[in-house]
C-alpha cells in the first residue's frame, strides 16, 4: 500500500538531436511517494523542494496529472491515494526536472497497481506530464528518465523509442548556472523553418554522433557534437555561453552544448578525471562573470 520511486535528471537534445536524443545521469533525481487510501481521489499531500511553486491541483501537477491519465486509460474510477513529491533539482534548469517528477509518478502508480503496464508502455503517460508542465509532449527527457541510458526517439507518431549503447568511459559534466529558463519560452523563440543547408549539416552530425557512440569512436563523437539549428538561437538566453563552452573545449571536453532547453550546459568527456576538470573550468568561467553554478559529473 506504499511505493517510493526515483527518476533521474536527464540531458535532452545532446547538441544536434533536438527532441530526439537524451540520456540519463546518475543523480540528482526526484522521488515520489504514494500511499493507498480508502476514499477515491488523488490528493497531493506534500511537495518538498519547490519553494511552493508547483501547482497543488492534482490535474495541473505533472506528477498527479500522469497518474490521472494512467488510471483513466486503465478504466479505474474509484481509486484513492496520497502523493508526496521530493524535488531534488531546480525548476526550469534544463536538467529534465518535470520529466523526473512525471516518470517517478507514473512508475510509482503502476507499481501500486501491481504493474498492469510494462516499463516501455508508461512512456506516453510520462509524456503527458511534459505537456502539463511545458505545453509540449517531447520524449527526450522522459524517455531516458524512464528507460535509462542514451535514448533515441526515432519517431513521435507512431512513437518509436529505443536505447543505444555508449562507450564505457564516457562521462557527462552538467553545470547549472543559477538562472532560470522555462521550456515553453525556450521553445517559443525557435524558428519553424530550417534551411536545406542547415538540415544537411544537422543530419550529418546526428548520424555521426550515433555512429560515434556505437563504435566507441571518441573523435567522431567530438566532431559530431555540433548543433547549427537550435544552439545558435537559444544560447543568447544563457549569459557567458560562448566563453563557458570554449573553456570546456579548451580543457579537453569532446563537446559542449545546452542541456535540454537550458540554462544548464553539459559537456561530454573521456574519463572521469577529464570530466571533473571540465566541470571546474566551466564553473570558474561562470563565476568570473558573477554567476554561481552547481556541477554534477556522472557516467552516462
Ligand atoms: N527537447 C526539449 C527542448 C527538451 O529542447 O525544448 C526540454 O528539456
Amino acid at each position: 500500500n506504499y511505493i517510493k520511486a526515483f527518476a533521474p535528471a536527464t540531458v535532452a537534445n545532446v547538441s544536434c538531436g533536438f527532441d530526439i536524443f537524451g540520456f540519463a545521469i546518475e543523480e540528482p533525481g526526484d522521488v515520489v511517494e504514494i500511499w493507498r487510501r480508502d476514499e477515491p481521489g488523488i490528493i497531493i499531500k506534500d511537495i518538498f523542494g519547490d519553494e511552493g511553486r508547483l501547482p497543488r491541483n492534482p490535474e495541473k501537477n505533472a506528477v498527479t496529472g500522469v497518474m490521472i491519465h494512467l488510471l483513466k486509460h486503465l478504466g479505474i474510477t474509484n481509486f484513492g491515494c496520497e502523493v508526496a513529491l521530493h524535488k531534488n533539482m531546480p525548476l526550469g534548469s534544463g536538467m529534465g526536472s518535470s520529466a523526473a517528477s512525471a516518470v517517478a509518478g507514473v512508475v510509482a502508480m503502476n507499481e501500486l497497481l501491481d504493474c498492469p503496464l510494462a516499463r516501455t508502455e508508461l512512456l506516453p503517460f510520462a509524456m503527458e506530464g511534459e505537456r502539463i508542465a511545458s505545453g509540449s509532449a517531447h520524449a527526450d527527457n522522459v524517455g531516458p528518465a524512464l528507460l535509462g541510458g542514451f535514448v533515441i526517439i526515432r519517431s513521435y507518431s507512431p512513437l518509436d523509442v529505443f536505447s543505444i549503447p555508449v562507450p564505457k568511459d564516457l562521462y557527462c559534466t552538467l553545470v547549472h548556472p543559477d538562472i532560470e529558463i522555462n521550456t515553453k519560452d525556450a521553445r517559443y523563440i525557435l524558428r519553424d523553418e530550417v534551411s536545406l543547408k542547415n538540415t544537411i549539416s544537422q543530419m550529418g552530425n546526428v548520424a555521426g554522433l550515433v555512429a560515434g557512440l556505437m563504435k566507441e569512436d571518441y573523435d567522431l563523437i567530438s566532431r559530431s557534437m555540433v548543433d547549427v539549428i537550435i544552439e545558435p538561437v537559444r544560447s543568447i538566453l544563457i549569459p557567458e555561453f560562448n566563453k563557458v563552452k570554449q573553456a570546456a573545449l579548451d580543457h579537453g571536453a569532446l563537446g559542449c552544448s545546452i542541456s535540454g532547453s537550458g540554462p544548464s550546459m553539459f559537456a561530454l568527456s573521456r574519463g572521469i578525471e577529464n570530466a571533473k576538470k571540465v566541470g571546474e573550468v566551466m564553473k570558474r568561467t561562470f563565476s568570473e562573470a558573477g554567476i554561481e553554478s552547481s556541477t554534477h559529473v556522472s557516467l552516462i
